[in-house]
């Protein structure tokens, strides 16, 4: 990622005494982003990427991320959830975003950031479809592949909540998939929208696609399990509703064009519904199954009693023909034309 001349306004710029030359200014900022990335990125056996997880009895990996509010902290599982979910998510839209990008991405030398990529799978799908721009998939938790990726994709550990190692105005696209149940309001508001416009260049797009809690024609125990999930949501300070909270919290960070679009699709969900119908059953069957420990307790049920609800769900579906909604949310950052000041990550300004 190179130093680039930025054009926002003055309350990012870094805090370094006005009285050094510009060009001493510069080199201060490349040797901070230097010494940022290096500990940011890490390729070997002993670097702090292996730190973020834990080998159980079991031998499975298991995250130690205490900040995280995952709610599936088993990895390989969680890897093979993701990837089964994306196939999905591809059915369900018949494309990888909605942004208006195409021509961008074909003529190449965009930059294009997956943020919260977990397993990079989207990244890498979309790598491998634009050969001509450049995909970057970061995560806090390093389930991305290291070796096995296309040439114009890589990934990076990093914690959106402590700022991105990118400077100002980098990317021409910035994606955030699934990551609802990841942040409070709070933190969606004042860290995770501006960090994300910040790194959008001007006139770039922002897209998230997340899905509904709820479901449509919902039977009793798939109620029991969507409100013990809002329950579990809103004991984490998790926002909601979704559909409104996206698009209002990008409107009110004053960053965007007005009027953030919004696509919705449905999906039925069961056998009845044909095989993208199976698919998804089997699907967000799987996805309970992941999240039998907290789940169970927000139900109060005994954890092989839990497996029992999750059967009843792949029952109900079936019987209420239930269905639920998946939505992009994208929106266009305002192009400035003032200001030459270059500008940093907010994980600079706050060690100055
Ligand atoms: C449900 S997964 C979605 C992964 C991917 N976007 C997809 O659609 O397949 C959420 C991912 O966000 C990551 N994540 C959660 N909080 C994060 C944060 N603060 N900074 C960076 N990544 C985060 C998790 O590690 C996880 O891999």
């Amino acid at each position: 990622m190179g130093i680039k001349q930025s054009k926002r306004s003055s309350s990012a710029i870094v805090n370094i005494s006005k009285d050094k030359p510009d060009v001493l200014l510069k080199a201060e900022k490349r040797k901070k982003f230097r010494s940022f990335r290096s500990s940011g990125i890490a390729l070997d056996g002993n670097s702090p990427l292996l730190e973020s997880w834990r080998f159980s009895h079991g031998g499975k990996r298991i995250h130690n991320l205490r900040n995280s509010k995952l709610l599936g902290p088993i990895i390989d599982e969680e890897v093979e959830r993701l990837q089964r979910q994306h196939r999905l998510f591809k059915r369900i839209w018949q494309s990888n975003y909605s942004a208006p990008m195409e021509e961008t991405l074909k003529n190449g030398g965009a930059k294009i950031l997956d943020v919260g990529c977990g397993p990079g799978t989207w990244t890498i799908e979309m790598a491998e479809s634009y050969p001509k721009s450049s995909f970057t998939g970061v995560d806090f938790s390093p389930i991305f592949p290291q070796e096995k990726k296309p040439l114009n994709a890589k990934f990076l550990q990093a914690n959106i909540l402590d700022g991105l190692p990118f400077l100002d105005d980098t990317f021409d696209f910035v994606h955030m998939r699934l990551l609802v149940t990841a942040f409070t309001s709070k933190e969606w508001e004042e860290k995770v929208i501006p960090e994300l416009a910040r790194v959008t260049r001007q006139g770039g797009w922002v897209e998230f696609m997340e899905s509904d809690i709820h479901y449509f024609n919902e039977g009793p125990t798939t109620q029991r399990l969507s409100n013990a999930l809002m329950l579990f949501m809103k004991g984490k300070g998790i926002l909601q509703p979704i559909d409104s909270y996206i698009p209002n919290s990008m409107e009110s960070c004053e960053k965007f064009e007005k009027e953030i679009k919004v696509e919705e699709k449905s999906c039925f969900v069961g056998k009845w519904a044909g095989e993208l119908g199976q698919l998804a059953v089997d699907d967000i069957t799987k996805g309970w199954a992941a999240v039998k420990l907290p789940m169970s307790t927000m139900m109060d049920v005994k954890p092989s009693e839990y497996d029992d609800v999750v059967q009843i769900f792949a029952k109900e579906v079936e019987q209420y023909k239930s269905s639920f909604k998946t939505w992009r949310f994208f929106g266009q950052k305002i192009s400035t034309t003032s200001s030459s000041a270059i500008t940093t990550p907010s994980s600079w300004e706050q060690s100055q």
